[in-house]
């Protein structure tokens, strides 16, 4: 069984931030979403890693090298353009042989793991198994529609008139038929090769395609409130540690990691947090549901919620929640009550200002 991980894709939801940096690799408790991937496929016993990478390839490379350190052997598959889940299996044909195979889309977030699917997978061997989840808005996802055995019938892609509640998981498991699917199917309206027509390419053609609906967590890590809810539900399982210093003036409450070379003075950390390795907290008030990136300064502020990634500055402002704060950024009040707001603000960008 070997692993095909994708990588690719434009991000445009989440831009700004995918402008700069692949969003598979923004951290979650200051861990890539990509890192929690490659574990839970490492912890499934798979060692074969594909990971298909477009326009970000050099950063994906960087974080993740030849796989040793998860201890997988990583093959990157380089995809010319974002053309669809279909096109990576495509692109990934001579990488995947004759071998049965997981795919794993690399922004997805899946608590639980995957090793009890893959042992299924491997022992029953279907054409494919796709997992499913019950959303409260299906018009959002891929949508799957089951007879009373529980068998697949049929797949439609954001429907405006959803068959059922069971949205697709960005985990599916697949034979040597799919190679033959991707190959059959055309692009769809918006020019992509979509998975879903390839599933039901086999569906119709009398595969065996199997569904199992998990009932643990999943979010797809698309946008930022998505990342925000991700982050939380990781931080619930924190344990607490300090590996950093914590003064006399400071008050550590909860589940809280302060991770090593980090330093908190004169401040109130509320847990779950974790404050990143080498990072400075001062007279500040850091909330619940919070990561703050490596080398960080928070200093004079309150911020609750929010994930700060690596470099980046906070002074004397209160209150930050429910934000997504990018690598090397300063944050700071207008000198004075502004008259006028001045505003130096990238493509993309989304601001909220008093007005
Ligand atoms: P999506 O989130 O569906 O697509 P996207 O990355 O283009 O994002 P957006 O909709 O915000 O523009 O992709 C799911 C995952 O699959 C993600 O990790 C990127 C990856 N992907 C590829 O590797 N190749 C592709 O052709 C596509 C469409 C996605």
């Amino acid at each position: 069984m070997k692993a095909l991980v994708l990588s690719g894709g434009s991000g445009t939801r989440l831009r700004p931030f995918t402008l700069t940096s692949p969003k598979q690799l923004v951290p979650v408790a200051n861990k890539p979403v990509l890192y929690y991937v490659l574990e839970a496929i490492a912890e499934a016993g798979i060692t074969e890693v594909g990971i298909v990478v477009g326009d970000t390839a050099d950063d994906i490379r960087a974080a993740v090298g030849d796989g040793s350190r998860f201890g997988l052997d990583v093959t990157y598959l380089r995809q010319e353009a974002p053309l669809g889940l279909a096109h990576a299996v495509l692109i990934a044909r001579e990488f995947l042989g004759e071998d049965d195979f997981v795919m794993y889309l690399g922004d997805n977030f899946i608590v639980g793991g995957i090793t009890s699917l893959v042992e299924e997978f491997a022992a029953e061997r279907p054409d494919a198994r796709i997992l499913l989840t019950r959303v409260s808005d299906p018009t959002a996802f891929g949508v799957a529609e089951l007879d009373t055995d529980g068998q697949v019938v049929g797949l439609e892609e954001k429907p405006e008139k959803p068959k059922s509640d069971l949205a697709l998981v960005g985990v599916y498991l697949f034979g040597a038929a799919v190679h033959d699917a991707v190959r059959a199917i055309r692009p769809s309206d918006r020019g992509e090769l979509e998975i879903t027509d390839a599933i039901q390419w086999l569906i119709d053609g009398g595969h065996d395609v199997r569904s199992t609906v998990i009932s643990g967590y999943w979010k797809d890590t698309g946008n930022v409130q998505d990342m925000l809810e991700v982050n939380r539900s990781v931080l619930e399982g924190l344990e607490a540690r300090n590996d950093g210093t914590v003064d006399a003036g400071s008050e550590l409450i909860g589940r809280v990691r302060v991770e090593a070379g980090a330093r908190v003075c004169g401040s109130r950390v509320v847990g779950p947090a974790v404050i990143g390795a080498g990072t400075v907290i001062s007279d500040s008030y850091v909330g619940p549901y919070t990561s703050i990136g490596e080398n960080c300064l928070v200093e004079d502020t309150e911020i609750e919620f929010s994930i700060v990634l690596g470099e980046s500055r906070l002074d004397g402002v209160r209150r930050v929640q429910a934000s997504l704060i990018g690598r090397n950024v300063s944050v700071t009040p207008a000198p004075r009550t502004p008259a006028a707001h001045q505003l130096i603000v990238g493509d993309y960008s989304k601001v909220q200002i008093f007005s």
